[in-house]
């Protein structure tokens, strides 16, 4: 479990290093990508095959993670009423983030667990910056600041064509009855350029982004991903 005796990259150096672990860092993973892209089946499956592995893991979301997070979830969300300007609906999403970098995030990593996150600031920079043409310095500002600077020591893009996405997401709603909710419902235009941002932001920081063809079965996009946990000496077989 422990990573050999290979020269480790700077970047695992540098960050949240456990000194009774003969330096293993502890892992803060994101998943990002349109939705119905299969974030949410994907980190079913790592979760368990991790928590086969007896590390202690935990699975969080954003916007939520924290019971703040989740009203305010609902506020972006919700198809009723009028909806956010897009600055108001950006810096609802930043208050949900520092709330839960500041509650749920930090603590759990600062005890050597795991933590898990569908979404977090790359979010940001795709749907807001990317989406709805808000100054990408104005949003990195904003991460930077709810973030107090944490980063994902990993994180994990599935991408996948829009319309691949939208028809899962169609199919699902079929199955489940539960309804588009207000961001999914936008344009093809706006998840295209929330697209094209996610792969920009992965082709910028190639050390610690993974792009995966969501289009891949499960079991295909287990196996790539778990090789690379193994690479960073963060998981075995
Ligand atoms: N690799 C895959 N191949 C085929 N179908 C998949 C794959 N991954 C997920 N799906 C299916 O696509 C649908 C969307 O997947 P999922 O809910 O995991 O996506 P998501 O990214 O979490 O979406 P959301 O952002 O809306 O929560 C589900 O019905 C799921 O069963
Ligand atoms: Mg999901």
């Amino acid at each position: 479990m422990h990573r050999d005796n290979k020269v480790k990259p700077l970047y695992l150096m540098t960050k949240r290093l456990d000194l009774s672990h003969n330096w293993l860092p502890m892992p803060f993973i994101v998943f990002e990508g349109l939705d119905g892209s299969g974030k949410s089946s994907l980190m079913d499956r790592l979760e368990r095959f991790l928590k086969n592995q007896n590390k202690v893991v935990h699975r969080t979301r954003e916007p939520g993670g924290t019971n703040l997070g989740d009203e305010i979830r609902y506020l972006i969300l919700k198809n009723e009423g009028t909806p956010p300007c897009s600055r108001a609906e950006l810096l609802l999403y930043e208050a949900s983030r520092a709330q839960h970098v500041d509650e749920f995030i930090k603590p759990r990593l600062e005890k050597k667990e795991w933590v898990l996150s569908d979404r977090f600031a790359a979010s940001s920079i795709a749907f807001q910056a990317g989406g709805r043409a808000i100054s990408e310095n104005d949003v990195q500002a904003l991460n930077q600041f709810a973030t107090g600077g944490l980063q994902p020591d990993l994180t994990i893009l599935l991408d996948i064509p829009v319309e691949k996405a939208l028809e899962r997401r169609e199919r699902r709603e079929k199955t489940t009855g539960v309804q588009a909710d207000r961001i999914e419902k936008e344009a093809f235009d706006f998840h295209e350029r929330v697209r094209q941002s996610f792969l920009k932001q992965a082709q910028a920081d190639k050390s610690r982004w993974i792009v995966l063809n969501a289009e891949k079965t499960l079991e295909q996009l287990m196996l790539e991903l778990t090789y690379e946990l193994k690479e960073k000496g963060w998981a075995s077989f």
